[in-house]
Formats: structure tokens, sequence, C-alpha cells
């Protein structure tokens, strides 16, 4: 029963530099493309394949390849996207985890519902976004997430999570502890407002659309308003090998960011609803000094601090080292530890 998976689509010392947003030329000992749920269920029986450490790639962009994976890498390539039901409320629409997220989102405005416009070109795949519950101008994933279904390759079942079950934080979600390694994300069901309001908290967002000489804006002009934005402030993978913001915004206590305030009377906060407060992370890198320096092949993209940049043929090691350096010298001018979004490999 294992024998036509491994014999037939399995791939040996397979190169990674394209499957991976900062263009990290890695390889890995084992690949299969995962074009539906049911290779899952063969791969968990294979004892050659199942022991193997694994790695599911999306769309490669929260990741930094440290070094060559030595084990099997699921490449998530499902695909279809439709409306599975609907009440007074809301749409809900199910999407395959191998789909592109901003094609995903596009394809919602397109057919008119809205809900997601604030989440527009943020790269990677449907199936990774709730492992870190990817956020941008103040709407996260969460908001408008319903369900999921994953397959489980300890058990060897499919499961469903509701929006709880998924614990949910800044950055974070159950596929990042207890089933890390464990469960493999099959399609995401989210939950779209059939009474939408725009959600223009952001000021970068208000600014943009005003510009324009928008005031009362779709969600499709908002879109269009954060892809502008976006494509402004953040590299394109395509051209300079990036994987967004690669620090957290860390939160500090009240205490803390006060004796920050009273140094720095310009530092950026976000009160939040706890008491503790939100820095910006590139607002400390930057004023530590970092913004556009380089180390050998590695860079702090010069116009956000926040995003580091594969300046042509760095090694994942030039990037962590860069990272290490920012750490070191930011918890030393601040007192503040920033932790990576990326997942290291
Ligand atoms: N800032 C600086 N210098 C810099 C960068 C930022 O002074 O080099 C200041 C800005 O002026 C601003 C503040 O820091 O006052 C925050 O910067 P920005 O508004 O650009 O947002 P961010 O905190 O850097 C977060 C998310 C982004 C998301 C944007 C917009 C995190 C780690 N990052 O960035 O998400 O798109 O808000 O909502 O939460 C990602 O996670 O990959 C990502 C791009």
């Amino acid at each position: 029963m294992n024998a036509d998976t491994s014999d037939t689509s399995i791939q040996r010392n397979f190169p990674l530099r394209g499957l991976n947003t900062f263009g990290i030329d890695a390889s890995a000992a084992a690949y299969l493309k995962l074009t539906s749920a049911s290779m899952l269920e063969k791969i968990s029986r294979d004892a050659s394949l199942a022991n193997l450490p694994r790695l599911v790639l999306g769309g490669g962009s929260n990741l930094l390849l440290t070094g060559d994976f030595q084990g099997l890498v699921l490449h998530m390539a499902t695909s279809g996207i439709e409306l599975v039901g609907e009440d007074d409320e809301v749409f809900y629409i199910r999407a395959a985890a191998g789909e592109n997220w901003h094609r995903f989102v596009l394809w919602t405005l397109e057919h008119g519902f809205p809900g997601l416009e604030n989440l527009s070109l943020i790269p990677g795949s449907v199936g990774a976004a709730p492992i870190q519950n990817i956020g941008a101008y103040g709407v996260e994933l969460k908001d408008r997430f319903f369900s999921l279904t994953a397959y489980d390759m300890v058990d060897r079942k499919t499961f469903s999570l509701d929006r709880n079950a998924c614990r949910f934080g800044y950055r974070d979600s159950i596929f990042k502890h207890a089933l890390r390694d464990r469960a493999v994300i099959l399609d995401v069901t989210f939950a779209l407002p059939r009474h939408w309001q725009a959600n223009m908290k952001y000021a970068d967002v208000t600014q943009e659309l005003a510009a324009a000489g928008i005031d009362s804006p779709s969600a499709r002009q908002i879109s269009d308003a954060i892809i502008a934005i976006r494509t402004r402030k953040l590299p394109d993978p395509a051209v300079i090998g990036n994987a967004g913001s690669f620090f957290k915004n860390p939160v500090v206590s009240q205490a803390a960011r006060d004796v920050l305030l009273a140094r720095c009377p310009d530092l950026v906060s976000y009160a939040q609803a706890d008491g503790s407060y939100k820095l910006a992370a590139g607002w400390l890198i930057d004023r530590a000094g970092w913004k556009g320096r380089n180390l050998g092949a590695a860079g702090v993209y010069e116009k956000q601090a926040l995003v580091l940049v594969n300046r042509g043929g760095a090694k994942g090691s030039d990037i962590a080292a860069l990272a290490a350096a920012i750490q070191a010298d930011v918890q030393e001018k601040f007192g503040v530890a920033l932790e990576p979004e990326p997942v290291f490999v």
C-alpha cells in the first residue's frame, strides 16, 4: 500500500530555493507535492516516511531554512474555494490549504464576500494562515475564522477545530504548540459578514484613501489601498528575499514602557486590553541604528527595519546571525527581548 507513494511521488535531494520567500538555497532529503488529503494517510502508514522529521510547506513565507532539511517536505498543493453555506449574519467560505492567500482574498472580493480586505497581499497560503493567526491593519485571521479541518498524522484521522479550539493569540495558535509536528491543515472555513463595515482603525489606511479622495470606501477600495501601502513599504519577495516582519512586536508591562517613554518620548507603543503595552519592534530596531545595515549577505530593509532581507546568496545562518546581533543590541539598548516570527528549520 505504501510502495506507490514512495516510488512514484517522493523526490530525493529536492531544491527548496524557489519554495521559500527568503530565497535560501537549501535542499530537502525527501519531497512530496500533496495534491490530495488521502496521500497523508499513505505517508503516515509508511514506516520509512512516518519516522522522518516533517516540514509542511505552504507558501514558504514564514520560514527560515538554516541548512539542508534532513527530512520529508510535504508541499501543500491542494486547491478549491467555495461558498459552503450562509445565514442571516454570514457567508461561509471554504478554501483548500494549498490556495495562495492573496488570490483567495481577491476571489472573495470579486464574488461579493467582503471581510478579508485588510489582509490583502499577505504572502503565503490559506493553510499556513491560521498557524500564526496572520494579521494586518486592525484585522486578524481569527476575526473572520469559522473552523478548519486537519489531518492528525499520529491518530491517522481527520478532525475539525472551531475558533476557540485553535487558541488564537497574537501571531500564535495551537499549531505552534500542542499540535506542532502533528496536524496538517487541510482546509479553512471563514465566516464573512453579510452586514459589512469598513475597518479603518489604522491611520495609514485612512490617509491612503483620503489621498485618493475616497471617504466611504468599498471593500475593494480598502484592498487596493492596502496593496498600495504594502507595495511601498514591504519588499516583494520575488525581487528581494524576505519573510515579512522578522520579529513580533514585543509586549511589556506598563512600568517597563513608562521607563522607556521617559527616556525616549517618541517611543511607539500601543495599550493592550490587559494593561500591558505592545512596542513597535521596527521602531526599536530602527532607533538602535540597524535600518539599511548589512551583515554579510543578510540585511535590514531600508524602508522598514522589521524586515530582514537576503541581499543575494545569503544562507539561513547569515540571516540568523543578523537576527541574533539585532536581538542582543535591542536587549542591551532598551532591555527588550525580541522574538522571531518565522519558524527556524
Ligand atoms: N517604525 C519605525 N521604523 C521602522 C519601522 C517602523 O520607526 O523602520 C515605526 C512606524 O513609524 C510605526 C511603528 O513603528 O509607528 C509600527 O510600524 P508599522 O505600522 O509599519 O507596523 P509594524 O508594527 O511594523 C505590523 C505587523 C505587520 C502588519 C503591519 C500593519 C507585526 C510583527 N507586524 O507591523 O505584519 O502588516 O503591522 O498592520 O505584528 C508580518 O507579520 O509579516 C507583517 C508584515
